[in-house]
């Protein structure tokens, strides 16, 4: 967004839900502990966070100093000595070594239950197996893997030694290894033979192959067999894992690593742009992780924890894998697509395992809405008590069906708001305290100083638009774009005054309520008025035939920008696409008022999406305005949408 102005807010949402009473009663938060740790956050801030690194992590030596910020540069517990992967399995072996720390689900019903006593055995051979072929602490290891257990086993084992683990989500393809590869010079890759997406083999391994014929910095690579396909192993630089791990040694101690010490590299998804490799360090994102896990997820010892995302995300990483095993819990991976082999899939796996917080994305829910309720019904969620929700705004309609069809008006939601670059949670509600409000992340957590700002970085008065900052550091957040400290400061350093830029557009309600209104970069306008494209579809989804829908905006003579509407209807909708159109126009114009109303409704079967679900507005934006696709589409998840989009606009 280049102009002056605010972005208009058109949302109203008045529905509020209050959390019940039993849920108050046994929440690991609770109103007294929030306020005094909120008061805390305000008058003593850097003992506000010592008191929550002392209380999460286990330090082999603390730290001397709790910050150092040179902004933007921050450090964090300068001088304390830790361990990621210590702190998830070690540290639990006293009291929980039989434990499940992983239940593994895989794509075909086969399913796998390992203990903490079990991942830390198979971790600590990994360790050694790695240190074996020449890894040393600081070298950065590219995972390549489907969610099978040993992704987790790489990763544990990375962080052990203190290799840098850079995750190549399983679904890109071979361009995208190349990039990673070469932009953090890897000096090993671990993958598989292959994988499963949607029923159909992937041959990762061959996809490895073919970028490393451009890489020159990996010397090892390491297979896992996963499907048993027929792969060429090349002799001197590649290896089975099952070969290795049973020839290592179960003895390894965890490095001692300094809290600053670098420990993964991920890229963003990049919806715009080449994509960024957001570094991520020790001790500040151990603390949050864990922090944010108790905080917002409520995890106890009993609980099954299901977060639906792979490890290749941000979410896997912080919340499949190191909040909930910092926490000693049990945390559930599920190899396989939400349909497969039908819309009944993760319901199924609910009931089979009980599984008492799940925490998924918009986009899955409103294709299970789409898909309809009858899927849902056929089984037993009475074990969920907690639901939660991550990736893009929520419409209110979708959180209302996720609240009445799998909550059963009984789970409270968090909607929780965060980037690749944030590593936690940083606006979200505290399920044991705060009232929640359909399509809005609520307010920000203790020690997050959020606000809503205008071009000069003053903030903006409640009800009106603005850009969503974060005033000042947090231990979790990204410490640089790797080797490009000045893309760094440029990307989130230089649109505000002295805050972090976190590239969306928000506004705060009388309440204080963050609403957020997706990037800034989806904001339109149209006569002069700036709009969020998230509202407009918003209104188009409370439409009763519509499941999902994308709007952006294509030039316009005299409205400057006029607005397209892509939708996806329910199976249940009628296919009278013209009246609909008509329908859906007045509708959004009744909801939103007429400047919102779309000019055009294309109907569509799939919107363009990124494999991490989100919706490639770019992309549809040069089919609105009749442009050949320009710029990258290799996060792309299906290129044949494309085609399909453009066929319908020949038509
Ligand atoms: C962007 C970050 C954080 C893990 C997954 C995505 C959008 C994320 C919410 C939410 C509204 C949200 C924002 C953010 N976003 N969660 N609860 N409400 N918007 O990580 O790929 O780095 O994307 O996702 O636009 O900036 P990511």
């Amino acid at each position: 967004m280049t102009t002056q102005e605010n972005i208009t807010s058109v949302l109203v949402e008045n529905r509020i839900f209050v959390p019940h009473k039993n849920f108050i009663e046994q929440a690991n938060l609770k109103k007294e502990e929030y306020e005094r740790l909120l008061l805390k956050a305000n008058t003593d801030f850097e003992g506000f966070w010592a008191e929550l690194a002392e209380r999460n992590v286990h330090w082999f030596k603390k730290w001397d100093k709790v910050l150092e910020w040179k902004e933007p540069f921050s450090k964090w517990f300068i001088g304390g000595k830790t361990n990621v992967s210590y702190n998830c399995l070690d540290r639990h072996l006293k009291d929980k070594a039989n434990k499940t720390a992983l239940i593994w689900v895989g794509e075909n019903d086969e399913k796998r239950t390992i203990t903490y006593q079990e991942l830390f055995n198979e971790v600590c051979k990994f360790s050694n197996v790695l240190l074996n072929l020449g890894i040393k602490d600081g070298d950065r290891v590219v995972i390549y893997m489907p969610l099978i257990p040993e992704a987790v086993v790489a990763m544990l084992a990375c962080t052990r030694i203190g290799a840098v683990h850079s995750i190549v989500f399983g679904g890109f393809s071979q361009e995208a290894i190349l990039d990673r590869v070469n932009d953090a010079k890897a000096k090993m890759v671990i993958t598989a033979d292959g994988g499963y997406r949607r029923g159909q083999a992937v041959p990762l391994k061959l996809n490895v192959d073919n970028a490393l014929e451009k890489c020159s910095s990996v010397e090892k690579v390491i297979v896992v067999q996963r499907i048993k396909n027929k792969i060429d192993l090349k002799s001197g630089r590649d290896y089975w894992y099952h070969e290795l791990i049973n020839n290592a040694s179960l003895e390894n101690k965890a490095c001692e690593l300094d809290s600053e010490h670098p420990l993964f590299i991920l890229y963003t998804s990049g919806t715009t742009g080449k994509p960024k490799g957001i570094l991520h360090t020790t001790g500040g994102y151990l603390t949050w992780v864990t922090q944010t896990t108790k905080w917002v997820f409520d995890i106890k010892d009993k609980d099954t924890y299901w977060c639906t995302a792979d490890v290749g995300w941000i979410t896997g990483h912080s919340y499949v894998v190191y909040g909930p095993l910092s926490c000693g819990a049990t945390t559930l991976l599920y190899e396989g697509a939400p349909n497969h082999p039908d819309w009944g899939r993760f319901w199924k796996i609910v009931e089979e395992n009980k599984v008492s917080i799940f925490y998924t994305a918009p986009t899955a829910i409103r294709a299970f809405m789409k898909a309809g309720s009858e899927w849902v019904k056929k089984y037993d969620l009475s074990s969920l008590r907690l639901l939660g929700s991550v990736g893009e705004p929520i419409n209110p309609e979708a959180w209302m069906w996720y609240h009445k069809n799998i909550g059963q008006e009984r789970c409270p939601i968090v909607d929780t708001w965060w980037q690749t670059e944030t590593g936690g949670i940083l606006v979200s509600p505290l399920p044991g305290i705060t009232t929640t409000k359909p399509g809005s992340a609520t307010v920000p957590l203790p020690g997050i100083f959020a606000s809503v700002v205008d071009e000069n970085g003053n903030s903006v008065p409640s009800d009106q638009g603005g850009y969503m900052v974060i005033k000042k550091p947090w231990p979790s957040m990204l410490r640089t774009i790797y080797g490009n400290d000045e893309r760094y400061v440029q990307t989130y350093w230089s649109r505000t005054k002295s805050a972090y830029f976190t590239g969306d557009g928000a506004h705060k309600d009388k309440d204080d309520f963050f609403w957020m209104l997706g990037r800034v970069d989806d904001v339109i306008k149209v006569s002069g008025h700036l709009l969020s494209t998230m509202e407009v579809e918003s209104a188009l989804v409370s439409h009763s035939s519509v499941a999902e829908a994308a709007v952006v905006g294509y030039p316009d003579e005299i409205k400057g920008e006029a607005l397209c509407a892509f939708v996806v209807l329910k199976q249940s909708a009628s296919d009278h696409q013209s009246t609909l159109s008509d329908e859906l126009k007045q509708h959004v114009a009744k909801q939103i008022g007429p400047v919102a109303k779309p000019d055009q409704v294309r109907f569509t079967e799939v919107l363009p999406k990124t494999r991490s679900g989100k919706i490639m507005r770019r992309l549809l934006r040069d089919i609105a305005s009749g442009k050949q696709t320009v710029g990258d589409t290799t996060t792309l998840e299906d290129m044949s949408v494309l085609e399909k989009l453009r066929v319908q606009d020949e038509e």
